[in-house]
């Protein structure tokens, strides 16, 4: 079929089969078809959506786009992990290390920061040393003999989703179900791992703004991931104020080795890593129940283990491990601005994607990928929903090492805070659990 009948029928909401969309999904990443018709479709699916089939072949075209990586020298179930995308969100430098302190095999690739959201990958390259270029044979490597390792996404996984991703972030077309989930899927069935655990985040820093769509997103991954032969779940998180205190990259791997150390006790980024723990721990047999897990992530944080595997992986990948016990030589920007509470009152809400975005301006995030950050600026957060604050009280403070963004950084993180005169009502953490076998709602939406 000619691409403008594909792209026609889709427009006239038919279902597309297995052979049109890998005729798409290849000749798009051939560079056959164009940008324009690939745009077409796109907006088409967002615009009229994808059955479960669909979506299954989808992701399975593209996961076969490129190389797939085989895992199976680790000589043990390999599980990796991934979220969304969100703000102040550090949970795969703390749950790598972590879990592999519980016994587990690690192999986690991760990407770099765009737009509102960081990097896993920017993150730790602000650890002096630090390689992220790793290749597939030494990845097997390093998770069969440390149990963990952080690695950046081979150029050859699943390239159609890298030419995918790039256009629809450029087409408007990146808030659609079907789409969203065949992008992660195909990149996690690629990495070759057994075991998979998703963070699904939904809210204002999230590309699902609501716990319906976000629950409805892990369902659909679930499945993809389930049918596909993995084992699979996925929690659904809250995103409408960053997870953790920091936005920045060395600030979050300062924030993640202080949790690491066993700080942070109340910390909502701590929790979700005990959750996501918790679900690997399961699906892995090596804890019957979550109160079990929980009972092995904690401890594995008390005594010290999470910490040292984490101190391990540091050094096999050429970094310097002195920093898990002195996190002052990760650097620390020149300047510290501290942006106070225009009045008294109590945080109401907060856009989170703002924020990510005010930290952007400041250098710690990218607008275009050819930018480059700069790995000691971002954002301490001060306060969360619910807070009181007084005038003139830090909200935040600025990290800096060049003010000429700073006014508008402010006035555009300040736009983002929403304060009342009474207390707001607590917003959940976490909004439940989709499994294979069934979904389990912490909330009502
Ligand atoms: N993360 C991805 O990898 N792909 C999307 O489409 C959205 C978030």
């Amino acid at each position: 079929m000619q691409m403008v009948d594909i792209i026609a029928k889709k427009r006239d909401g038919h279902a597309l089969s297995r052979q049109e969309i890998d005729d798409f999904v290849q000749g798009f990443t051939r560079g056959e078809i164009p940008d324009y018709q690939a745009a077409a479709l796109l907006m088409a699916i967002v615009l009229k959506g994808m059955d479960a089939q669909e979506t299954a072949d989808l992701t399975d075209a593209m996961t076969h786009s490129g190389q797939t990586v085989d895992l199976s020298a680790v000589g043990d179930v390999v599980c990796d992990k991934h979220s969304t995308g969100g703000v102040g969100d550090t949970t795969t430098l703390i749950l790598v290390p972590l879990a592999a302190a519980c016994g587990l095999k690690m192999a986690k690739m991760s990407g770099r920061g765009l737009g509102h959201t960081g990097g896993t990958l920017d993150k730790l390259e602000s650890i002096p040393g630090y390689r992220v270029e790793i290749s597939p044979e030494t990845l097997v490597q390093l998770v069969r003999d440390n149990g963990a390792a952080i690695v950046g996404q081979t150029q050859a996984l699943a390239p159609a989703d890298k030419k995918l991703y790039a256009l629809r972030d450029v087409t408007g077309t990146v808030e659609s179900l079907p789409l969203i989930a065949s992008s992660v899927m195909s990149k996690k069935l690629a990495a070759g791992t057994d075991v998979i655990v998703l963070d699904v985040k939904t809210g204002s820093g999230a590309f699902m703004h609501t716990v319906e769509d976000s629950f409805a997103l892990a369902r659909t991954m679930v499945d993809i991931g389930a049918h596909l032969g993995k084992r699979i779940a996925a929690i659904v998180t809250d995103m409408d104020q960053p997870l953790g205190n920091s936005i920045g990259n060395a600030l979050d791997v300062r924030e993640a080795i202080e949790i690491l150390q066993g700080r942070h006790v109340d910390s909502p980024l701590r929790e979700v890593c005990l959750l996501l723990g918790e679900q690997l721990l399961r699906m892995t047999g090596k804890a019957q129940t979550s109160v079990q897990a929980r009972a092995m992530l904690e401890q594995a944080l008390r005594n010290g283990d999470a910490l040292e595997k984490m101190r391990v992986m540091i050094q096999a990948q050429g970094g310097d491990a002195r920093v898990c016990e002195d996190v002052s030589l990760l650097g620390q920007a020149s300047i510290i601005h501290p942006v106070v509470a225009p009045q008294s009152g109590y945080v109401a809400r907060m856009q989170a994607a703002e924020i990510g975005m005010a930290a952007q301006m400041l250098g710690a995030g990218r607008m275009k990928k050819e930018d480059v950050i700069d790995p000691l600026v971002g954002i301490q957060m001060h306060v969360r929903v619910g807070d009181f604050v007084e005038k003139g009280q830090p909200l935040a403070d600025f990290y800096l090492n060049d003010t000429a963004q700073a006014e508008q950084a402010e006035h555009r993180f300040l736009q983002a805070i929403v304060m009342q005169d009474h207390k707001p009502v607590a917003v959940p953490l976490v909004f439940g659990v989709v499994r294979a076998e069934g979904e389990e709602r912490f909330f009502d939406a």
